[in-house]
């Protein structure tokens, strides 16, 4: 084991929504609804400007609000939407389209099914990586419209009872959500799901704990319900289950129906990161609950916001995260979704997450070691 530090990056950039502090989530909210206020002040923000969309992974949402986001904002876009159109379908490492596409691009978003591909890119690339969601691991912008949502919708973060329903162990949205909103005070969590899919230990005991947040497990969705301000459900994602049969068993294990609707509070704040396949009846949608469309919106704003914040910070030349930890060399990865898997020169390198407990987690995906 030995103590070293590691620079996150030769530029600031998104992989983790805790790469960004309260201070800046609050910055980035404050910007964002001025430009949902006055859109036209905001449109010539990055003339000449291009952001380059790698997406290795199906995206509607995520891609094309980027798109729409640099556009509104002057810039221009280019990019590729499925990895089969792209060099990697030939062998080309993370690395190498980072360091390629840097030079064609002032900002990156990416989205890769391999977890920690995005931080790879940050480590070889000189313009700023936006992770848009990488495996199971990591979605910090759907967060940052997340987050939006609820301020906008419930005026405010603290003091809320937030219930989590469905996925919530390959929820990526939810993973990302759930750190961000411990930071808050009064924040309570309400984790809804069949037993199979719950919570992952790690956010249980470094994040939940850590914070000391208050957190419940249930697998009764209507026994949770009038105790919730906000609502945040999650599709049963069939691209995460290795067993289809497993998948068919729990694919429907919940669905809001607007007569489930009675038990809630009436300022209740419906979320859903989207798609939805069977987990919200249509019906709820007239529901003026239901949130989840203007959350798709409200996404948009939010990454105009974010693409001239860390453009800014690029201009002011802003050093990057350096994480000063104890790392081991001693192990490998077994996540089979992780980007290590596929990319083999990456080093193996993991780092101390809990010292008495000698507990070490893959610095790409953040994998316990086995
Ligand atoms: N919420 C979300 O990430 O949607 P897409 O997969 O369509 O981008």
């Amino acid at each position: 084991m030995i103590l070293m530090e590691m620079e996150m990056g030769k530029m600031r950039s998104l992989i983790d929504i805790l790469d960004l502090s309260v201070q800046e989530i609050d910055s980035i909210i404050e910007t964002a609804a001025d430009i949902k206020k006055d859109p036209a002040k905001y449109s010539e923000k990055c003339r000449g400007k291009k952001l380059a969309t790698l997406f290795f992974e199906p995206s509607t949402r995520t891609r094309l609000s980027f798109e729409a986001a640099m556009y509104e904002l002057g810039g221009n876009v280019l990019g590729f939407s499925e990895a089969r159109s792209s060099s990697a379908s030939k062998g080309e490492s993370m690395a190498d389209t980072a360091t390629v596409v840097s030079g064609y691009a002032d900002i990156i978003a990416i989205r890769h099914p391999k977890e920690g591909a995005p931080l790879v890119a940050s480590q070889h690339a000189y313009v700023p990586i936006i992770n848009a969601g990488d495996g199971g691991h990591n979605h910090p912008t759907q967060t940052l419209a997340d987050l939006f949502t609820i301020k906008y919708e419930k005026g405010r973060f603290e003091n809320l009872t937030v219930g989590l329903c469905g996925d919530l162990k390959f929820g990526r949205t939810v993973h990302s959500l759930i750190a961000a909103l411990s930071r808050y005070k009064g924040v309570k969590f309400i984790l809804i799901s069949p037993k199979e899919l719950r919570i992952p230990s790690y956010v249980k005991h470094e994040i939940l704990a850590k914070a000391d947040v208050e957190y419940i497990e249930t697998e009764n969705l209507e026994q949770a319900l009038p105790e919730l301000d906000v609502l945040y459900m999650t599709r049963i994602q069939r691209e995460r289950f290795s067993d289809p049969n497993e998948y068919e068993r729990l694919k429907d294990s919940y669905i809001l129906t607007a007569d489930m609707l009675n038990l809630a509070k009436s300022d209740l704040c419906i979320m859903h990161p989207l798609p939805r396949v069977n987990e919200i009846s249509v019906a709820v949608d007239k529901d003026p609950r239901a949130c989840y469309f203007k959350q798709t919106l409200y996404g948009k704003y939010m990454r105009m916001a974010l693409i001239l914040f860390l453009l800014d910070e690029k201009q002011k030349n802003v050093p990057t995260k350096v994480i000063n930890k104890k790392f081991s060399y001693d192990h490998v990865c077994k996540n089979p979704n992780c980007i290590t898997s596929t990319e083999q020169e990456l080093p193996q390198i993991f780092w101390c997450a809990n010292e008495e407990q000698n507990i070490y987690r893959c610095v790409w995906c953040e994998s316990r070691a086995k």
